[in-house]
């Protein structure tokens, strides 16, 4: 688990205004929705009048996305920077598939807060526990959303309660519903105690905020009809007997989340959630690496590699790096240190999300989000500084849960495909294995869809038909411990024995019973379904 050591001392400006943060949700609880209202209150983009479809609305965001078109690299949505009020806010996106977990887990290492949206008629759903536990084993804080409650919601104490059980999280009420479905008029602003009103005519136009003198406040009758005020003071006055306060220390430790209503697709709540991540969120948070912690407030410049995404562009073979910077204040042209191979790395072209204006990075600061375009030099887990020997811990490798044998359709270009399975190796698409005895690939991903994309892409990308058979093996674990007890053990077992990309050793099997057998034959040696990247 991460020590959570926050900040000691306050940091300079530039740095703590930066709230880096991701969004978690089951599909279609309104991510996507609410990521496009983010980006039209951070100025990013301008959408005039009803939003669009989502699928013209989803190319509007690829589209300013696509950054470095002449340079032919095309970056998904993966990273987005905005500004709003005095902060600037950096988005990182999270794959929504629940195939691609791993990937999601190393992007929430990136990022010091998340934002969970849910559906208020639906509540937790199962892919929100489950990114909810990867946010937890890091102590992440957590801003909760209730989206949609334009329609038929659940009962608002209901709603908080399951989120308290389900997620053994602390709840409180950042703002409160009045009414829900086609009665629903807007909400009481706990925080701030202001009525905030929802415009249904126009929906991105910023609602109604009126300011007020507590519950009882004469204005709120010309607003709100009598019998939904009076079911709203009941609420919010039991509300604030029953629930926890707002505490930010808690917010930001990780036990309490605050709860906004609203409804993505009109804007509403929007912006009191941005207010919200912004004033209450935490800033760049130190990171844990070896052999010392960095603070965000370094003077020098550090940062770590948690994505790495190949060109979609088949005659480039150009990758991104997404950088997370841990410290310092980088400007373009640095020469950093590649930690691992111990070179230097002038990075001269690195490329900032800022939605607004997609200009290449002059400078970025503890916080930001940098894509650096290299040539595979660059892996998930690495760690680049101004010199100092330090790596970046906690991003870990999981063994895969399922494996498959990978045949090059024409056997004359085995070569090609060992190239492009490392290729998918190093963007953490896939675990590749070489097996001691025999020819060919184990490839092993955790969902099963995850074979049909890299077949596709490896089709796509390098002109080559691959197959992929059912292997012999179903599990896989990383294989450590003293030399020669190591050794003993692979020559007694190399029917088991592979290689994966960074050329440590794995045991491959398919029964639970081989890996206990293992363990009690070889005491001396360690297998374990976990590895961490550096
Ligand atoms: P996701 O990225 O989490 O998967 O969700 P997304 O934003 O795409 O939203 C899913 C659907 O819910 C979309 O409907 C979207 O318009 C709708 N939605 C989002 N926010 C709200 C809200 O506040 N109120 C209501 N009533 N609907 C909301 P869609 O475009 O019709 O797509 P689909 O339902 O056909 O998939």
């Amino acid at each position: 688990m991460l020590d959570r050591t926050h900040n000691a001392a306050p940091l300079p400006p530039e740095i703590a205004r930066r709230r880096t943060f991701a969004i978690i949700s089951h599909p279609d609880a309104g991510k996507t929705t609410l990521t496009e209202k983010f980006l039209l209150y951070g100025g990013a983009i301008q959408m005039a009048g009803q939003v669009r479809a989502k699928g013209e609305a989803r190319r509007t965001r690829s589209d300013f996305m696509q950054m470095e078109k002449d340079r032919g690299i095309s970056v998904s949505a993966s990273a987005m920077s905005f500004d709003f009020g005095n902060y600037r806010f950096n988005l990182v996106d999270t794959p929504g598939h629940s195939d691609f977990s791993e990937d999601t887990y190393r992007t929430l290492t990136a990022v010091d807060a998340a934002v969970m949206v849910i559906d208020g008629a639906k509540g937790v759903e199962s892919q929100t526990q489950k990114l909810f536990e990867v946010c937890r084993l890091r102590d992440l804080p957590i801003l909760t959303f209730c989206n949609k409650m334009d329609r038929e919601a659940r009962d608002t104490f209901e709603i908080i309660d399951e989120i308290q059980e389900n997620l053994a999280i602390d709840v409180t009420p950042a703002s409160w519903p009045i009414g829900q479905g086609r009665d629903f008029l807007g909400c009481y602003d706990m925080l701030n105690d202001r009525l905030e009103l929802m415009d249904r005519a126009d929906r991105n136009k910023v609602a109604e905020s009126i300011r007020l003198e507590g519950l009882d406040d004469p204005k709120m009758a010309e607003h709100v009809p009598a019998a939904l005020l009076e079911q709203l003071r009941d609420e919010v006055e039991m509300a604030r007997e029953l629930l926890p306060k707002f505490d930010q220390q808690a917010l930001l430790d990780g036990t309490l989340t605050p709860i906004w209503f609203g409804s993505a697709i009109n804007s509403f709540g929007v912006k009191e959630l941005m207010t919200g991540i912004g004033d209450f969120g935490p800033e760049p948070q130190p990171q844990k690496a070896q052999p010392r912690q960095i603070s965000p407030d370094e003077d020098k410049v550090t940062g770590f590699v948690f994505k790495v995404q190949a060109n979609m562009d088949p005659k480039h073979r150009d990758r991104v790096a997404f950088v997370r910077m841990a410290s310092g204040h980088f400007k373009r042209g640095m020469k950093l240190t590649h930690v691992r191979s111990k070179k230097p790395m002038a990075i001269s072209n690195p490329v900032l999300f800022l939605a607004s204006d997609r200009e290449l990075a002059e400078e970025a600061w503890a916080g930001d989000i940098m894509g650096i375009p290299n040539h595979g030099q660059l892996r998930i887990g690495d760690t680049l500084t101004e010199g100092e020997s330090l790596r970046v811990s906690g991003i870990p490798s999981f063994a895969p849960e399922l494996l498959q044998n990978c045949r090059a359709g024409d056997p004359m270009k085995a070569k090609h495909l060992d190239k492009a399975l490392s290729q998918f190796a190093e963007e953490g698409a896939a675990k590749v294995f070489k097996p001691m005895m025999g020819a060919g690939f184990i490839v092993g991903v955790v969902g099963a869809l995850q074979f049909e994309v890299l077949a596709s892409r490896i089709e796509l990308e390098y002109g080559l038909p691959v197959r992929f058979e059912s292997s012999q093996f179903t599990s896989a674990r990383w294989v450590s411990g003293a030399d020669a007890a190591v050794d003993k053990f692979v020559q007694a077992n190399k029917q088991h024995i592979a290689h994966d990309s960074d050329g440590d050793l794995v045991y491959l099997t398919r029964l639970q019973w081989d890996i206990d057998r293992v363990e009690r034959d070889y005491p001396e040696v360690k297998l374990t379904a976990t590895k961490e990247m550096m």
